[in-house]
């Protein structure tokens, strides 16, 4: 039986969305991670060491690691087989959520629109990434696409700065906020371990009520 995501976030509201160039970044990554607080992350299927990245982000043990920007069902598997505890999309793709749900592995969809979550809701998955949040007019779209969507839950994901946390945060709709803002580019180019985890008790604290 396929896991669900809110019991896998077991009330984490903060998600980090991790573009990890290589592997060997993954470990002192996921020690100012969890150093700063935060319970899980995903890695992006977006460098040629995502897979190794996630193994070795899981193998920290401190975080509950899923896989991010995966597109194709092989992917997913790909995912899975590294250790990827979920799955999520930047977009809505059937093939990718049949696959996650033949591997029992949660998928989080990414959606825009009113009939890309109406898709969501008819393939029975209830927990979206709305992406990209800011850029689709922030908790302004939040708020107007939550409405006639009661039974719906959002991770905002896109665009998303610690000025933008309680905002989103304080909509019962929202199980929590995804970014990059913690660990971007610029943080792992130099290193700068010690700034991500000051960045991630920082968005850890404003996210604790
Ligand atoms: C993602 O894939 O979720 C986004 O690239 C994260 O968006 P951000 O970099 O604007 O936080």
């Amino acid at each position: 039986m396929t896991a669900d995501l809110t019991s896998l976030l077991a009330g984490a509201r903060i998600m980090p969305v991790l573009t990890v160039p290589d592997a060997a970044t993954a470990a002192p990554l996921a020690e100012a991670l969890a150093t700063g607080g935060v319970r899980c992350a995903e890695v992006t299927f977006r460098t040629p060491d995502a897979e190794q990245a996630l193994k070795a982000m899981t193998a920290h043990g401190g975080l509950t690691v899923g896989a991010g920007t995966v597109l194709t069902p092989e992917q997913a598997e790909r995912a899975v087989s590294a250790g990827a505890r979920f799955v999520v999309s930047p977009g809505f793709d059937a093939e990718v959520i049949a696959r996650c749900r033949e591997l029992g592995v949660p998928m989080v969809p990414g959606i825009a629109t009113a009939t890309e979550l109406m898709r969501a809701l008819g393939s029975g998955l209830h927990k979206v990434k709305l992406f990209p949040a800011e850029q689709l007019g922030g908790t302004g779209m939040l708020k107007a696409l939550a409405a006639p969507f009661p039974q719906a839950r959002f991770v905002p994901t896109g665009g998303i700065g610690p000025a933008h946390l309680t905002g989103y945060l304080s909509h019962p709709a929202v199980l929590a906020v995804g970014g990059s803002w913690m660990a971007s580019a610029g943080h792992l180019e130099r290193g700068d371990y010690d700034g991500i985890r000051r960045l991630t008790a920082e968005a850890v604290e404003r996210s604790t009520p």
